[in-house]
């Protein structure tokens, strides 16, 4: 499973780097803005940043929803930096900008997906990552991680490669749950990544042996 980080912030990218588990980043505006970068100029220049930091893919969103709009865009974010992901709403011109770059040989990301019919829309139209946002689905009483499973099974059924990218995690047992069902990415923030190491046995377990330790040579 890859671990991607759910954020602009570059401190929190470069910890989840500096850990060794880091497999990409993925931003939206929201981010961008929480972190303060505004401007098409400094959000470009944000992303190179990021890239910069991490190896791996990084999915920058058009703020475009026409497709000449997105195409331009998207290839102007691509020309950034190898490892620019173009993220593309689920929207009709979305569905074609992501055939357009599939065609071109341009990653995408087709973002704000809340159903299964949407992540198969994507598939067809060759969307390298389907971002399915579970949180949000949990926010509103409907069952994020069902989704990912469906979307697995409708996947597997007909050998789609799109990668399944569970967005919108909020914590561990998202992390988890995603992994068993067999999400091909995850990403959310640091907090859930870093929350996989926490049991309190360990933590009782490191103190005793360390006590251990030192009555034996004391
Ligand atoms: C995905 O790429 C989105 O950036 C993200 O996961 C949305 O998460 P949120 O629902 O916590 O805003």
């Amino acid at each position: 499973m890859k671990f991607f980080i759910d954020t602009a912030n570059l401190d929190q990218i470069k910890e989840a780097q500096d850990l060794g588990v880091l497999d990409g980043v993925t931003t939206n505006p929201s981010l961008m803005a929480k972190e303060g970068i505004t401007g098409a100029q400094n959000i470009k220049d944000h992303y190179v940043k990021i890239c910069e930091l991490v190896e791996g893919d990084v999915s920058a969103e058009v703020i475009s929803t026409d497709f000449d709009g997105m195409v331009k865009e998207g290839e102007a974010l691509a020309d950034l930096h190898p490892q620019i992901v173009v993220k593309i709403p689920m929207i009709k011109d979305g569905i074609k900008a992501l055939k357009y770059f599939s065609d071109n040989g341009i990653k995408t990301n087709c973002t704000l997906v809340f159903s299964a019919g949407q992540a198969l829309l994507a598939a067809k139209a060759g969307a390298t990552y389907v971002s399915p946002f579970i949180g949000r689905l949990d926010d509103v009483s409907t069952d994020g991680l069902a989704l990912i499973e469906k979307i697995r099974l409708i996947y597997d059924n007909y050998g789609y490669e799109t990668q399944i990218l569970a967005a919108s995690i909020r914590h561990t047992m998202h992390v988890i749950e995603c992994a068993e069902i067999g999400a091909d990415v995850m990403t959310g923030p640091l907090s859930s990544i870093l929350g996989l190491l926490n049991h309190p046995l360990t933590d009782i377990g490191l103190e005793k042996f360390l006590a251990d330790y030192r009555k034996g040579n004391s």
